[in-house]
């Protein structure tokens, strides 16, 4: 099975570049998990933009700390069980942290969103969450994980924690992509697959607001860049239940082809003899 994983798609400048990257794309993938979490430019995302990311194509849409900046959102994430919000809130959340899907001839996928917690809300555990989802799984349904998370330590442990139990553990979140992209023990993992939106920004907002705020602590309203976007993506082939190969895709809104990088052992692996 081959599976896209696009990263943070923020506000109408990745919307864009999300949407043509797929309707150039799409068909070389049999299931395509997008993170919509900034659509809304930067703040969650509405009806309308969850819309456009499924009529693009995106099989599932996940979320993040935004999940439920919109009003909307708790209203849209209880009609559909293909919008994940992260697995680890607390019970009586409105919406699915995880869900399982048919993939026409290629059986079931199964995906879910943990958060982590270093820097973030102090959420319910995320590795026990994960443990409670994989004991209830099936043997023959592969997990895809969006790992939501600020630290690049808590992400990369949240990884070796689904070392050879899943097919793959994406970071999300922190939109900067990190060039570690391998598979431990057949399972893909990067530690930030990166945005879908215009890198020459705070990633994804307009330099100015940002700068000044970091300078005098005052409060801004933030604007989202305005510009062309890059999509980051992560394509993911499955044998089964684990992942055979995983590589970054890299696509600046407009170009003629990707740029496909392959897994490095040398930057990744999971050298601890397990
Ligand atoms: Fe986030």
């Amino acid at each position: 099975m081959r599976v896209l994983f696009v990263g943070d798609v923020f506000a109408t400048p990745g919307l864009r570049a999300a949407r043509a990257f797929l309707a150039r794309e799409r068909d070389a993938y049999d299931f395509v998990i997008v993170n919509g979490e900034n659509a809304a430019g930067g703040f969650g995302l509405t009806r309308k933009h969850y819309r456009v990311l499924r009529d693009a194509g995106a099989d599932v849409v996940t979320l993040g700390n935004h999940a439920f900046d919109q009003k909307e959102t708790a209203e849209l994430i209880e009609e559909t069980p293909r919008l994940l919000r992260p697995l680890n809130y607390p019970p009586g959340t409105p919406g699915l942290g995880a869900g399982t899907y048919d993939v026409p001839g290629h059986g079931r996928i199964c995906v879910a969103q943990v958060m982590g917690r270093v820097f973030m809300e102090p959420l319910d555990d995320p590795f026990r969450a994960l443990d409670a989802l994989l004991e209830r799984l099936p043997d023959d349904v592969p997990l895809v994980v969006d790992v939501h998370a600020e630290a690049t330590s808590e992400k990369k442990v949240l990884g070796w924690h689904l070392a050879g139990r899943a097919a793959a553990a994406i970071g999300t979140h922190t939109h900067v992509p990190t060039a570690d992209a391998t598979v431990m023990h057949g399972t893909a993992y990067v530690t930030d697959v990166g945005m879908t939106g215009v890198q020459g920004s705070a990633i994804g907002m307009a330099f100015d607001e940002v700068h000044a705020r970091f300078r005098d602590f005052r409060k801004r309203r933030f604007k989202p860049a305005e510009g062309t976007a890059t999509v980051h993506a992560v394509a993911i082939e499955l044998d089964g239940v684990r992942a055979r190969s995983v590589r970054r895709v890299v696509w600046r809104h407009g170009d003629d082809e990707p740029v496909r990088i392959h897994a490095d052992d040398r930057t990744g692996g999971c050298d601890d003899g397990r």
